[in-house]
């Protein structure tokens, strides 16, 4: 990969020790200290609660600049791909590094395709879920049992990968589909091989009830929000998958763990918690006061959800394509939505807030896609599962990489330990 070292560019003095380490400096001119002997030649560890200061990896699937707002994939800059692109391209680019060919696209296209269905089997195993359950907790745990249906199947070792690749694609919309209709006693829809992919998720789930008119608006709008949710670096759940991954576990078990990292409230879950909390302020008549009041009270545990960012320290440049997917969905829909204008009214008041301000809180990803999803009539508990789908090029890019990283070894952090020292052991009946 392409990266700069410096040697011994960088001294630690330490306990009367002097280190002398290397510099790294990566494409887009971040840097980073190597710290790989630090321990073995000083006996300290670094220790970087939630790894805000430390890179795991070096990568070249995606680039950000907080300070900046800038993201780009594998060079090109992620609003001209939302722009130009439809999700099966941009997840191509992900994981091949160039955007495909006619004939890369084709052949691409037509895999997916044929993947694009659920088993007999998987639809029994699905519709046995409670059906209460969330729909996350069911993509979760079918994802690891695909491994059932498709792992070791005996098939040489990259051909496997690369159709656990593409089934995962593939059948990630379905899975999602099926569990909405299961859920409403409705039967599986088999895929429409003429639609793309966005358009034949929402074919699958909605069938019938959708004009197609109304579901090619929908699917435009669908494939931009796939295309800002595809990738976006070292996040918690992409880490949680090449941490899985280091471990050699197989594609199943990574990809299911990073879906549960992706279900939180603080992550890929905030889109949901978005909408909540965005139908508290109209049900309390448009008091957004006590929603910021509470925000900024250190006692309450209550965030603003959809606003702040780890990495950035300004707008995050998908939520402003989401606001343009949202303008230009309900337009087209006809749908006035009211919710549009409580939160650009929340924006406002946050942004002249010295509290967001002065700590850099701005709207993220998550703010205004709920928005979206809610006018295409998916239901709330859903929105993270959208999330995922665009997610899932992203972790198994990342997965890629990792695979062929020649640096790689198992993930496992050090700690500090502050627990009880040493003790004599005392026999129960002397307790
Ligand atoms: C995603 O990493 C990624 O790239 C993630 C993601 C992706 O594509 O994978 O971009 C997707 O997860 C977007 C984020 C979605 N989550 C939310 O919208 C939930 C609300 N946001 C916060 O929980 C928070 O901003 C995080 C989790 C996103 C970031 O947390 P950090 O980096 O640990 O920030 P922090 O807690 O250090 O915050 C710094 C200060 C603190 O106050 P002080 O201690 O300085 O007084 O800002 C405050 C925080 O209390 N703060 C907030 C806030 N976010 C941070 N206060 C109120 N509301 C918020 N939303």
């Amino acid at each position: 990969m392409n990266i700069d070292t410096t040697k011994d560019a960088a001294k630690l003095e330490v306990n009367g020790k002097t280190l002398v380490m290397d510099t790294i400096r990566g494409v887009e001119n971040e840097q980073a200290i190597n710290s790989l002997n630090l321990r073995k030649e000083t006996g300290y560890i670094n220790l970087d609660p939630g790894y805000g200061n430390t890179g795991s990896c070096v990568s070249g699937v995606t680039f950000l600049d907080g300070e900046k707002g800038v993201i780009h994939h594998r060079g090109y800059e992620l609003k001209e791909l939302a722009a130009n692109c439809n999700f099966l391209e941009v997840a191509y680019l992900l994981m091949n590094g160039e955007l495909p060919n006619t004939a890369e696209y084709k052949q691409w296209n037509s895999q997916i395709s044929e993947n694009s269905y659920l088993g007999p089997s998987l639809q029994i195993l699905l519709n046995h879920y409670p059906s209460r359950s969330h729909p996350m907790s069911v993509l979760a745990s079918v994802v690891l049992s695909l491994n059932g249906f498709y792992g070791d199947l005996g098939e040489e070792r990259f051909y496997q990968l690369d159709m656990d690749v593409v089934r995962l694609i593939a059948k990630t919309p379905l899975i999602a589909a099926h569990d909405y209709r299961r859920k409403r006693g409705m039967q599986y829809i088999p895929s429409d091989p003429t639609l793309g992919y966005a358009e034949n998720f929402l074919h699958s789930m909605f069938g019938v009830n959708l004009s197609p008119e109304r579901r090619k608006i929908m699917a435009d709008s669908l494939e931009k929000l796939l295309i800002i949710h595809a990738d976006h670096e070292q996040n918690c759940s992409t880490s949680t998958v090449r941490m899985i991954s280091s471990s050699d576990a197989n594609v199943y078990a990574a990809i299911g763990g990073g879906i549960g990292a992706l279900w939180g409230p603080l992550h890929g879950g905030a889109n949901e918690a978005v909408i909540k909390m965005l139908e508290y302020i109209q049900m309390h008549d448009g008091d957004l006061a006590s929603v910021i009041k509470r925000a900024k009270d250190k006692n309450d545990p209550f965030k603003l959800m959809g606003f702040g960012h780890r990495v950035y320290k300004t707008y995050d440049p998908r939520a402003t394509i989401a606001k343009s997917v949202v303008d230009d969905l309900l337009e087209k829909l006809g749908v006035d939505e009211p919710l549009v204008d409580t939160a650009m009214e929340l924006e406002k008041i946050a942004l002249e807030d010295d509290y967001f301000v002065s700590r850099n809180l701005y709207p993220n990803v998550d703010f205004y896609t709920g928005i979206a999803y809610k006018a295409m009539g998916i239901p709330k508990e859903m929105f993270t599962v959208m999330f995922t789908m665009g997610r899932m090029a992203g972790w198994l890019a990342h997965l890629l990489e990792f695979r062929e990283d020649e640096h790689r070894r198992i993930c496992r952090p050090r700690q500090i330990y502050a627990g009880s020292p040493m003790r004599d052991f005392v026999p129960l009946d002397k307790r």
